[in-house]
């Protein structure tokens, strides 16, 4: 199932990665992917601010990987701790591997930025976002907000059979 949503804002951005919340669980795999800029770090923000995580997700510009632990969703469920991964500067399986984000997978929310082609190999079951600028890949510097951006969602494995997402993302 492939959804494909609008996102005229940061702050929709941040409202697509919120509306997963409540679905997500432990064990679940989220692989970003995405122009510079577009939107994978905002939209995890507001993935772990409707978890209630702990710590605040930044864009690590030296650190690969973030433990975010445990809180309390918003509808007052505790949630699953989340594992932030930015993938940009690994150089490939033997990088990702040397994380060892097998040892956290079960117990966490793993998102990754920039997995695509490297961190499928981490399970059977993930969610698929992509984030692009209709109107084309280049930033500018002085206004990184420019531009609407656009989500495609896609479920792969029995993990996101039968899940709606089109209802759950519709209603965000
Ligand atoms: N839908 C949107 N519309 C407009 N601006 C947005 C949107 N989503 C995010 N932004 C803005 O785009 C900028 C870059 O976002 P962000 O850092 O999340 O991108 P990224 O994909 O993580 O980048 P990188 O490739 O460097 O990791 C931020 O200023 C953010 O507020
Ligand atoms: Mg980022």
């Amino acid at each position: 199932m492939v959804v494909t949503i609008d996102l005229p804002s940061a702050e929709a951005t941040r409202a697509l990665g919120a509306a997963l919340a409540g679905v997500l669980r432990a064990g679940d795999l989220l692989i970003l992917t995405g122009d510079l800029g577009a939107g994978k770090t905002t939209f995890t923000q507001g993935l772990a601010g409707a978890l209630g995580v702990r710590g605040h997700v930044s864009s690590p510009t030296f650190i690969v990987a973030r433990e975010h632990a445990p809180g309390v969703r918003a509808d007052g469920t505790r949630g699953p701790g989340l594992v932030h991964v930015d993938a940009y500067r690994l150089g490939g399986l033997g990088e990702l591997d040397a994380l060892d984000l097998d040892a956290s997978l079960d117990d966490s929310v793993t998102v990754v930025e920039w997995g695509a082609g490297l961190a499928e190999a981490l399970t059977e079951d993930r969610l698929e976002i992509e984030l692009v600028r209709p109107r084309g890949g280049v930033v500018d510097m002085d206004d990184p907000e420019a531009g609407t951006r656009r989500a495609t969602v896609r479920g792969v494995g029995p993990r996101w059979e039968g899940v709606d997402l089109g209802a759950l993302l519709r209603s965000a």
